[in-house]
């Protein structure tokens, strides 16, 4: 059965500093492990997943003091006030894929294993197979530069619309040998990586919803409040460190915090998470 380890979990409690009694929000619920840590200290939790397998199980789980709402967490204002919330003592966000995600062929995130080129995490948006079918050569040549940081990026999106002008590409795999093709052997990992990275922030639109988030959690942050992010790629985590520079937050974390070596062992997912918190001033 698959299982997703909450990443980095006693420091995430820690910069929280959960109050007993007090609210707080996990803008990404997933397997619903730090959301657990936070309730298990006394914590009410306001609980958000874009992705309607996520909610299900979360409700699944009949978790006292956890209210479940199945949401993009760009719509944070939005749900809190649906809610009939103000203010809450803590945000947090742990970005990107859950092990539900990158271990079901169905959802289209692994170039390991063959599945249709969908990549939602929710409902809405293009599926990536739509991306790479519809796209100009140019759109897709700067989604990933941009997104994957890709050196290749042009071949590659040259590589894509010359396959599909044979035939609509259809599955991960198929993708994932374009790109190989294209691009040829890579030393550090597979030659698909960056493109599946690409394509999955381009299709979930995750910078645009966390720059929304992180403006929500300053106007929702009670004083005092904490916010706390773990970000798992460079993209992520600059718009994190330059939204808190130039936010009212006070810093917490002058340099992100990482996870030790054992975490990384018995975790490989946890390799590239950062973490970086901040607090609301006491005006
Ligand atoms: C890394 S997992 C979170 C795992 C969770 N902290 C735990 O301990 O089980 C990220 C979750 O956030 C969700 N997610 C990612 N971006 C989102 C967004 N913009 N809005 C709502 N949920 C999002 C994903 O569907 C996924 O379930």
């Amino acid at each position: 059965m698959v299982k997703h380890i909450p990443v980095l979990f006693e420091e995430v409690l820690e910069y929280l500093a959960v109050k007993p009694g007090g609210l707080y929000v996990d803008a990404t619920l997933g397997g619903a492990g730090h959301t657990q840590g936070i309730l298990a200290r006394g914590g009410r939790v306001i609980g958000l997943d874009q992705d309607p397998e996520a909610v299900k199980r979360a409700l699944e789980m009949r978790l006292p003091g956890l209210t479940v709402v199945k949401s993009n967490f760009r719509n944070l204002e939005r749900v809190l006030d649906e809610l009939g919330v103000g203010q809450v003592e803590g945000i947090l966000a742990d970005l990107g894929l859950s092990s539900f995600h990158l271990e079901d062929p169905r959802r289209g995130f692994s170039y390991a294993q063959e599945g249709p080129l969908d990549m939602r995490m929710g409902e809405e948006g293009p599926t990536a197979e739509e991306v790479v079918n519809t796209l100009s050569q140019e759109e897709l040549y700067r989604i990933l530069k941009e997104y994957g940081e890709e050196p290749r990026a042009f071949a590659i999106a040259k590589a894509i619309v010359e396959a599909r002008r044979q035939r609509p590409i259809r599955t991960t795999k198929e993708l994932a040998e374009i790109v190989r093709k294209a691009v040829g052997f890579r030393k550090a990992g597979h030659p698909a990586r960056k493109t599946f990275q690409a394509l999955r922030i381009y299709v979930n639109d995750e910078l645009g919803a966390l720059g929304a988030l992180l403006q929500a959690a300053q106007s929702r942050l009670a004083p005092g409040g904490r916010l706390v992010v773990i970000s798992f790629h460079s993209l992520e985590d600059r718009i994190v460190k330059r939204f808190l520079k130039e936010s009212s937050l006070r810093i917490l974390t002058k340099k992100p915090v990482v996870p030790s070596a054992m975490e990384v062992r018995a975790n490989p997912r946890a390799r590239s998470a950062k973490l970086r918190a901040a607090e609301k001033g006491v005006a």
